[in-house]
């Protein structure tokens, strides 16, 4: 899409702001063949502030189109994050299928307002009696609906503090309080935000289970901001987590926040994007006109391991239309292995595709790089079990001192039961410019992570400790804006 002005850390394939802020992706709602991305915005410059909802509308969740602020400030407060939902029935009485904005309006207190759309989210109206839910509690925010069929109510989730609450409404304006939950549940080391509530079915099972999403800030695994969940049960009232005793993270990166899903998107599909960036340096990355764009859409799944159920991301499928000219290489690494050019002109967005056979290699290492030697090391630890990436000489690292480092991943939750050098290990790298994804096993260990590199990574070390290894595949693919 045209981004209209050409940083050099602007990425091609991802979504980001033509111009000023962005924060929490907000209000993804799918619609008559549209998916609705709305998000945290500052019209008015690239630091936080003035927060308004922006909009951009895709037909295949990497195209975007953007359009208009759809909500701005008012008189309650600037708008926050929240989320959007098709009312097909009329409920509210905006008409039937009208979107519904539901977010938090920010002042010297939190409340949450409702906005609607009769024109497949063009132009929204405020709803005359906002707000429609209030609190003494500081932070009372980030409201996430949705609608539970067998009590025939809407849902909301709501972050107060450091736990979740759970409203329900017939009509999204009455809301009635049903639980809370979070005491004793999962990590704690800042103050939860923006959830998001939903049913998957559980891979190779009849099963299906609820996944509660719960980003926290500060207190994530690598520092500031990440996103945890909890998997268990939901009746109309109340969530309950079937593993109290563990933390679970989403993804294992640092730059993977606000992470929400989309509501009615087709075939049952569960999708959601993440704001790829951390509050302890979103304001500092060295961009200028805008700053911080989305991660890649990912198709959200569950799976078991040793009785304990995690949710998977794989990339949206969408993302393999992207791919322009693609190579293939196979071959042997015993020490290191250079790759002069992954690409010929390559713009810094890329897909690799590996798939790695350990013979007897502890370390399996790769290492991205330019001419300027910056790099972004990264390492399957065999005797570890541990995946790693390592931004400390990605390129502009100083800019903040909490953004070099390294940042891994145990891989036994990967399932690859039968490792120890038979399984096949298998990565999915989305490059574009300022970022990298790593995707190990289909997404069922991921990490995102920004990097800010003078010039494209184009040159590619594989090295070996303590043994050989073979790769089976390594495709580059070229990606297209
Ligand atoms: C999360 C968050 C939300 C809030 C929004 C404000 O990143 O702090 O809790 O609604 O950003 O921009």
């Amino acid at each position: 899409f045209d981004t209209g002005n050409r940083e050099k850390f602007r990425p091609t394939y991802h979504f980001s702001p033509l111009y000023g802020w962005m924060n929490d992706p907000n209000g993804m709602v799918y619609k008559d063949g549209e998916y609705h991305l709305f998000y945290q915005y500052n019209p008015y410059g690239s630091k936080w502030g003035n927060m308004s909802w922006g909009h951009a509308i895709s037909q295949d969740l990497v195209n975007w189109k953007h359009l208009p602020v759809a909500i701005a400030p008012d008189a309650l407060g600037t708008i926050f994050s929240g989320s959007a939902v098709v009312d097909f029935d009329n409920t509210a009485g905006f008409g039937a299928g009208a979107i519904i904005a539901i977010y938090t309006q920010n002042s010297d207190r939190q409340v949450q307002s409702i906005a609607y759309s009769t024109d497949n989210g063009r132009t929204f109206t405020k709803y005359e009696n906002n707000p429609v839910l209030t609190s003494e509690a500081r932070d009372f925010r980030d409201p996430k609906v949705f609608w539970y069929e067998s009590t025939k109510r809407w849902i909301m989730v709501l972050a107060v503090g450091q736990e979740m609450q759970i409203f329900s409404s017939p009509n999204l304006k009455d809301w009635t309080f049903e639980s809370r939950f979070g005491e004793g549940q999962g990590a704690h080391g800042g103050v939860w935000e923006c959830p998001d509530l939903f049913e998957l079915p559980v891979e190779g099972t009849n099963d299906k289970k609820w996944v509660l999403l719960c980003n926290l800030n500060p207190g994530g695994p690598f520092g500031g901001s990440a996103t945890q969940y909890f998997v268990g049960s939901f009746n109309g009232k109340e969530f309950v987590n079937e593993s109290p005793s563990k933390t679970k993270w989403m993804d294992w990166g640092k730059d993977h926040y606000a992470t929400v899903t989309w509501s009615d998107a087709p075939d049952n599909r569960r999708i959601a994007i993440a704001w790829m960036s951390n509050w302890q340096y979103a304001n500092d990355v060295p961009t200028s006109q805008y700053r911080s764009p989305n991660s890649v859409p990912r198709d959200l799944s569950l799976f078991t391991v040793d009785g304990e159920t995690y949710l998977q991301s794989a990339p949206s499928p969408e993302l393999l239309a992207l791919r322009d000219a693609s190579k293939k290489r196979s071959f042997k690494v015993n020490g290191t292995r250079t790759i002069k050019e992954m690409i010929p002109s390559n713009d810094g967005a890329y897909e690799i595709e590996l798939t790695i056979e350990n013979q007897h290699a502890d370390v399996i290492g790769f290492r991205l790089y330019n001419d300027k030697g910056e790099e972004v090391d990264m390492q399957y630890d065999m005797k570890e079990k541990k995946f790693s990436m390592d931004r400390r000489k990605s390129g502009e690292v100083s800019f903040n001192e909490n953004f070099p480092m390294l940042t891994w991943t145990a891989i036994e939750q990967g399932g690859n039961e039968e490792q120890g050098g038979k399984e096949a290990l298998k990565l999915r790298l989305f490059v574009d410019k300022s970022s990298v994804e790593a995707f190990g096993d289909g997404g069922r260990f991921v990490m995102t992570n920004q990097v800010f590199p003078s010039e494209p990574y184009n040159h590619i070390d594989f090295y070996s400790k303590g043994g050989a290894y073979k790769v089976d595949s390594f495709v580059v693919h070229k990606l297209k804006p």
